[in-house]
């Protein structure tokens, strides 16, 4: 079959990681969460001792970075210079952090040209499935990195069903008390996120896929039906 790539972008809370794995699963595709990329960043600079408000060592300090992220949908892992931070990077200090990473142009830039590089690959040739191309999620993918990826989603999903969403990823409840705690974080996030890219309404040629009163498997599967229609 001919390679195919898939790119879907979405705000925190969207449901974007696991539906687009799955998605990824389902399609036989490798997996690229982009998202992982900048945390493992933040994560780096913290590593490395960089104040996270110098822009110009923040970005030298991407520039180098010994970053390996796995692409197997089944267990996609994120390694810099050896240790594996598939679960340092989803702490609470990193995601606090990230938004001061991702803003830097500079950065983008780096992170872009591994993100267009790993797209790249997996379409010349899968890596460790029978199929050849990927699934590749964050903010830009659809309109920056990927413009020109064969289907191309925007997952939105209401503020509500968000903050519900993280709600329980974090604390395991979406009661009012636990949606209140993660309000402030994600709200905040894709605010300082929106500067430098606009994740909030669908470029030209973008499919959007509203999960608000979708459960997961529904999602998945609007997300397919889109695949299906533009191939
Ligand atoms: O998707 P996730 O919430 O893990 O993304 C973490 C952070 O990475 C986002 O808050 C955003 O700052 C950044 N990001 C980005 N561009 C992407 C993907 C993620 O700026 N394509």
């Amino acid at each position: 079959p001919a390679p195919l790539v898939v790119a879907i972008d979405g705000p925190s809370g969207s449901g974007k990681s696991s539906v687009s794995r799955a998605v990824a699963r389902s399609l036989g595709l490798a997996y690229l969460d982009t998202g992982a990329m900048y945390r493992a960043a933040t994560w780096w600079c913290v590593d490395q001792g960089v104040a996270l408000t110098d822009t110009g060592a923040v970005a030298d300090a991407v520039r180098a970075l010994p970053l390996v992220m796995g692409v197997d949908p089944q267990d996609p892992t994120v390694v810099v210079g050896g240790t594996d931070v598939t679960a340092a990077i989803r702490e609470t200090a990193v995601s606090a952090a990230v938004s001061a990473v991702a803003t830097n142009l500079d950065v983008r830039a780096e992170l872009g040209r591994l993100q267009r590089a790993a797209i790249d690959a997996e379409r010349a040739a899968g890596s460790f499935s029978g199929g050849r191309g990927i699934v590749a999620e964050g903010r830009d993918i659809t309109t920056v990195v990927a413009p020109d990826a064969d289907v191309r989603v925007l997952l939105t999903a209401s503020e509500e069903a968000r903050l519900a969403r993280r709600a329980l990823d974090v604390h395991g409840t979406a009661d009012a008390e636990a949606v209140e705690a993660t309000r402030d974080q994600v709200l905040r996030r894709d605010a300082d996120d929106s500067t430098v890219v606009e994740f909030h309404t669908a470029a030209d040629g973008v499919v959007t896929v509203d999960s608000s009163h979708l459960d997961f498997q529904e999602t998945v599967d609007a997300v397919l039906a889109v695949v299906a229609a533009s191939t």
